[in-house]
């Protein structure tokens, strides 16, 4: 049996969904353990593509079970559009195959309301959030002035929940209509229940009985709130570590912690990115590897492989091995970069800075690497890679003192290399 934590290494978007549906395979359980529906997992299966918020990959396979963890926000209307589609496309979500966390928080109308009037009102340091109520909705968990999925079962304590909130004080003049709120969510309440469980102690019981589990994070290492660029972040954590607390499962228990990381860098939204191309490369990246966002469809911004960052996701994630995805993206492309120090005011660094005002004036320091020309989406052995595609994946595992396991050249399952010789 075997626990895995699997983590977005870079500014998230890096094919988490995809490997972990690679992965899940051969897994009983697949816990996703914090963020909300600003996540968004596409997962290509022959001619279907799903595009996954809520819901774990793993719940495209009859053997695997699923599991909503206390460290998700969850729109309990999105979740239920979310299963609809699904059964749209074949896929049939029922309780016996997924569980929702009782101490979940809810996101509320409010929350999203929230969300983009905060967003309004940053004018030049607007974040881009996804505007689904993720960071008012963690504000008030923090604050203990939310509303759990277990609340949901008494219209009584949604009310209550909703009056000390005060949210007529954050929209003066506004009809909130509380008591339409409190009718709709106690009626999502009601058809959540059947999903919902004490969810650390269903995952431990997992664990116990020795299935094999990955708990899956959303977005990335450098959107964790307190290991990010913040401001310019989410509101929850992202970093392994967040798995134990988003899942109540202890540290003891988690046996391989795998780094997905994208060939290049993508990001989505606001913030320093030292290695952003901003020209015709950049544009290549994006159109090539459809870099448009799941959610927001918002074009993502492109750029070289960071090394400082993915060396500071290395250490605080632990990860144990990297997935190596989007590599045939990079086909074509004569001359390679990867960042491996940063020139800043504060002198030439290979640690990433702490200080946002260092990190948003570093200057990339590149090593220059040769590219290839062969279509590698084909191919299915590491043997097979260009001696160049082979250089890279070792120059970046050096680099960084972790072992590349996976090598991802393609969307589909099959566009997938299992590393053994490195
Ligand atoms: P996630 O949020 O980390 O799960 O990543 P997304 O699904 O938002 O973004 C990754 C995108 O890249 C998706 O559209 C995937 O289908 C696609 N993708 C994943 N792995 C590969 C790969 O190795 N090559 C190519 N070309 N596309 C990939
Ligand atoms: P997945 O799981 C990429 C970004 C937003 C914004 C910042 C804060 O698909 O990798 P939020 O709505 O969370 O308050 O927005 O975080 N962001 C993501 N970027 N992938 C994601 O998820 C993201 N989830 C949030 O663009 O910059
Ligand atoms: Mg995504």
């Amino acid at each position: 049996m075997t626990v895995s934590v699997i983590v977005g290494s870079q500014w998230g978007d890096e094919g988490k969904g995809k490997i972990t549906d690679i992965l899940a395979e051969k897994v009983d359980l697949v816990v996703r353990y914090q963020g909300g529906n600003n996540a968004g997992h596409t997962v290509v299966v022959g001619e279907k593509t799903f595009k996954l918020h809520f819901i774990p990959p793993g719940v495209l396979y009859d053997t695997c079970m699923c599991v909503i963890g206390n460290g998700v926000v969850l729109d309990p209307e999105v979740f239920f559009g979310e299963i609809e589609t699904l059964k749209k496309q074949g896929i049939a979500v029922n309780p016996s195959k997924l569980k929702v966390s009782s101490i979940a928080h809810v996101i509320l109308p409010f929350h999203k309301m929230l969300d983009n009037q905060q967003e309004s009102k940053r004018h030049e340091e607007k974040i881009g959030t996804t505007g689904k109520g993720i960071g008012p909705t963690y504000t008030d968990k923090i604050a203990r002035a939310g509303i759990r999925v277990q609340d949901l079962f008494s219209k009584d304590k949604i009310r209550k929940r909703l009056e000390k909130r005060h949210w007529e004080l954050v929209f003066p003049g506004q009809d909130l209509r509380y008591e339409e709120v409190v009718e709709s969510y106690y009626e999502l309440g009601q058809r959540l229940k059947p999903f919902v469980v004490d969810s650390s102690l269903f995952i431990n019981q997992a664990i116990d009985e020795g299935k094999n589990i990955i708990m899956e994070g959303a977005q990335g290492t450098m959107l964790d709130v307190d290991h990010g660029t913040y401001p310019f972040v989410t509101s929850s954590n992202p970093v392994s570590g967040g798995a134990c607390v988003g899942a109540g499962v202890g540290p003891n228990k988690i046996d391989k912690i795998l780094g997905v990381t994208k060939a290049y860098v993508t990001r989505v939204g606001e913030g320093p990115f030292p290695t952003e191309l901003l020209d015709e490369t950049g544009e290549f990246l994006r159109e090539r590897g459809g870099e448009f966002g799941t959610t927001t469809g918002r074009p993502r911004r492109c750029g070289w492989l960071d090394l400082v960052a993915l060396k500071y996701a290395v250490r605080v994630n632990g990860l144990t091995s990297i997935c190596f995805t989007k590599l045939d993206v990079l086909d074509g492309i004569k001359s390679l970069k990867v960042c491996t120090h940063y020139e800043t005011p504060e002198g030439v660094l290979n640690e990433f800075p702490l200080d946002l005002d260092v990190f948003s004036k570093a200057k990339p320091v590149y090593t220059d690497l040769p590219g290839w020309e062969e279509d590698i989406s084909q191919m299915t052995s590491y043997d097979e890679l260009p001696e160049n595609a082979k250089k890279y994946i070792q120059f970046v595992s050096k680099a960084v003192g972790v072992q590349i396991k996976m090598v991802s050249v393609g969307t589909r399952r099959r566009q997938t290399i299992h590393l053994l010789t490195i």
